[in-house]
C-alpha cells in the first residue's frame, strides 16, 4: 500500500482508543527496525523526520527507503511526518517529496528557538493547512512550547515555563483547521527531561485532561515523550559511555494520555539510547570487529525492541488490518 495520511491513521485510533507512536529515523537500520516491529506486532506507525533528518539523510534517500519500506510491508499502513518545521517553505518542501503528513510548529519562531505570539502561530499553520490539505497532506500545530532541543530545534528550558492554556489550545484549533495538536505539559525532547521521577508538579498530565475535555475531537499529540529506560542507560555507560541519572517520561503516563485524547506519541531517544548501547557493546566486547554490520545489526535489533514493546503499550499493536487506506487525492476530496 502507498505511504498514507496520518490523519486517518490518528481517526482510526481515536475510534480504537488507542495511540501511535511517532517514531523518528535518520536511516536505513531505523526504518527497518520499525517496520519489522510493526510486522512483529501488526500496528499501523507514523515515522517522522526533522529538519536534521532530512539534511542527514538527504529527502530522496529518505523518501525511497520508505517507498520500499511500503512495497516491502504491504500490510502495514506507514504515514510519513515531518517533524517540526519550522517555517512554510520546510512544510511545502516536504510535501513535494512525498510527506504524507507535516508539523508547523509556529510555537517558535522559524529560527526554532525564539517563542512566538499566538497570531503568528496561527498564520504560519493557517497557510499550511490551507496548502496541505489541498493535496490531502495532514497537519499537525503545536500550541505552547515544550522544553529541550533536539537537532538544534527547540525553546531550550523545562518544558514548564510555556505550558499550553486550554482556552487558547481551543482558540487555535479553531482558527487553524488542522488536524492534530502538540501541546505543552511539562515534557522536553532529549534524554534529561526530569532529575527525579516525574510528578504531578513537573508532568502536567491534569492539564493535559482539561485539554482534552475542551477538545474531545482533537487528536493531541504528546511530544518528548521517551521513557529513558533505565536497563538502557545503563547499557551505555557500562560500555564506557557518560550520560547522567535522568528520568523521562513513564509509559503509565503516557498511556493515560492516550484514555484522553493522545493519539500520537513521539519517541525518538530511547531508540538512540538502545541503538547506542548496542554498539558500545559490541565494540567494547569485541574490539578486533571493524565491519560495521557487525554492529548495526544488533543496533537495529535493539531499536527494533524498543519499538515494538512501544507498539504494545500504545494499544496500536493488532490494528494494522483495520481499516483500508484512502489514497491522499481521497482525502483532498475529503477536506473539501
Ligand atoms: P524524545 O526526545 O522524548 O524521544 O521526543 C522526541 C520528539 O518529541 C520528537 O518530536
Amino acid at each position: 500500500m502507498p505511504l498514507v495520511s496520518m490523519r486517518q491513521l490518528l481517526d482510526e485510533a481515536a475510534k480504537g482508543g488507542y495511540g501511535v507512536g511517532a517514531f523518528n529515523v535518520n536511516n536505513m537500520e531505523q526504518i527497518q527496525a520499525i517496520m519489522e516491529a510493526a510486522r512483529e506486532t501488526k500496528s499501523p506507525v507514523i515515522i517522522q523526520a526533522s529538519r536534521g533528518a532530512r539534511s542527514y539523510s538527504q529527502d530522496r534517500f529518505l523518501y525511497h527507503l520508505m517507498v520500499a519500506a511500503t512495497e516491502l510491508y504491504p500490510e502495514i499502513p506507514v504515514a510519513m511526518h515531518q517533524d517540526h518545521g519550522n517555517s512554510v517553505a520546510t512544510c511545502k518542501s516536504a510535501i513535494e517529496q512525498g510527506f504524507t503528513s507535516v508539523m508547523m510548529d509556529g510555537s517558535l519562531m522559524e529560527d526554532g528557538k525564539t517563542p512566538s505570539s499566538f497570531e503568528y502561530n496561527v498564520k504560519v499553520t493557517r497557510e499550511v493547512v490551507e496548502l496541505a490539505h489541498a493535496k490531502g497532506v495532514t497537519v499537525e500545530g503545536e500550541i505552547g512550547t515544550l522544553g529541550g532541543i533536539e537537532d538544534g530545534h527547540g525553546a531550550g528550558g523545562s518544558g514548564l515555563e510555556h505550558l499550553t492554556d486550554p482556552d487558547q489550545a481551543a482558540e487555535f484549533v479553531r482558527q487553524t483547521g488542522l488536524d492534530a495538536l502538540a501541546i505543552a505539559i511539562g515534557t522536553s525532547h532529549g534524554a534529561y527531561k526530569f532529575s527525579s521521577k516525574p510528578t504531578g508538579e513537573t508532568l502536567k498530565m491534569d492539564r493535559l485532561i482539561e485539554i482534552h475535555k475542551k477538545l474531545p475531537g482533537v487528536h493531541l499529540v504528546m511530544h518528548g515523550s521517551s521513557s529513558v529506560p533505565k536497563d538502557l542507560q545503563d547499557v551505555i555507560n557500562q560500555y564506557g559511555g557518560k550520560l547522567k541519572p535522568t528520568w523521562g517520561v513513564p509509559v503509565e503516563e503516557i498511556q493515560l494520555g492516550i484514555k484522553n485524547g493522545v493519539r500520537k506519541v513521539n519517541v525518538d531517544t530511547d531508540n538512540r539510547l538502545a541503538m547506542t548501547g548496542a554498539v558500545r557493546r559490541v565494540l567494547a566486547e569485541q574490539p578486533e570487529k571493524f565491519d560495521p554490520r557487525d554492529y548495526m545489526k544488533p543496533a537495529r535489533d535493539a531499536m527494533k525492541k524498543v519499538v515494538a514493546q512501544r507498539m504494545v503499550q500504545f494499544g496500536q499493536a493488532g490494528h494494522a488490518g483495520d481499516y483500508q487506506p484512502l489514497p491522499l487525492s481521497e482525502m483532498a476530496k475529503w477536506y473539501k
